[in-house]
């Protein structure tokens, strides 16, 4: 059943587990997370990145809606790292409960500005804002963040920003990257627990892909209700498409959308059992 951010984090708050949110390009992706989210009695997140937004419109959109409302599990649609308001609006007119207003790139006052606004372009359509503080690293569907540019996010900050923006879920960088993590991560965990103590809000923990178990586990008795996860199911899909394509067998369509369905929805099952979230919702 189609839920929504508000209830879908609250649960999970209140239930010490994290709900995963998967960035969903295609039918395929929606497919693997609903399935997978259905056999494992989970709930779970279908995200839309701007990038992805450009290529399927509103229809895109329709689909996870129409996904999610026939889910056997609560899943919600967001739009992900969202730095103008054209995605917003779009994403908002055509239904999505949630979005994430990335204004992390910009000077302090300029986030809360921009945040602000997010809030009151979605409070209009009842629906719900993440916020982030402190700027992450890496690489996502060409927005790029050099490591010299990326910032913590100041534990000292939080109340005020929770209070001046409205937001309903905090996005925190503490060592966490967007993409594949070069070494072991390290995560700030003093940090979190710092941001924890600031704020009753949920939070967000973006760049799960390739968070060891013990991380996880750590971040999420620290308060991280939700993590983000696109590198890894980017990955099993083109792998997957790259094998059947350079392989033997001939290339046949459906064929190619079930094997790279199974291999992202396998990547999300992991997730699932990570976060905590298995069995949390009786079938
Ligand atoms: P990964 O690159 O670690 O999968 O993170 C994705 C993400 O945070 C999307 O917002």
């Amino acid at each position: 059943m189609l839920t929504d951010l508000r209830a879908i984090l609250g649960a999970a708050r209140a239930g010490g587990y994290a709900v995963g949110a998967f960035n969903v390009y295609n039918l395929e992706g929606v497919l693997a997370v609903v399935g997978a989210a259905e056999a494992a009695g989970s709930p779970a997140i279908l995200q839309l990145h701007p990038g992805s937004l450009r290529e399927g419109g509103a229809a895109l959109i329709a689909l996870c809606l129409a996904a999610a409302r026939g889910a056997a599990m609560p899943v919600a649609v967001h739009l992900d790292h969202s730095p103008t308001h054209e995605a917003m609006d779009l994403a908002l007119a055509a239904g999505v409960g949630s979005i994430m207003a990335d204004g992390a790139g910009r000077p302090y006052d300029e986030n809360v500005a921009f945040t602000a606004e997010a809030v009151a372009l979605a409070g209009a359509r009842g629906a719900a804002v993440e916020g982030e503080l402190g700027l992450l690293s890496g690489t996502e569907d060409g927005l790029e963040v050099a490591a010299r540019d990326a910032k913590m996010t100041d534990p000292a900050q939080v109340p005020d920003f929770v209070a001046a923006t409205g937001i309903e879920a905090l996005a925190v960088c503490i060592g966490n990257v967007h993409g594949p993590y070069a070494g072991e991560p390290r995560l700030d965990f003093d940090r979190l627990a710092a941001i924890r103590d600031a704020t009753a809000l949920p939070l967000v923990l973006h760049g799960a892909s390739g968070l060891p178990e013990a991380a996880i586990a750590r971040a999420i008795a620290l308060g991280v209700c939700k993590f983000n996860v696109n590198t890894e199911l980017r990955a099993a899909y083109l792998a997957t498409l790259r094998d059947r394509l350079n392989g033997e067998q001939k290339a046949d369509v459906p064929d190619l959308m079930r094997d790279t369905s199974a291999a992202m929805r396998a990547v999300v099952a992991e997730k699932l059992r990570l976060f905590g979230s298995v069995g949390k919702v009786a079938g």
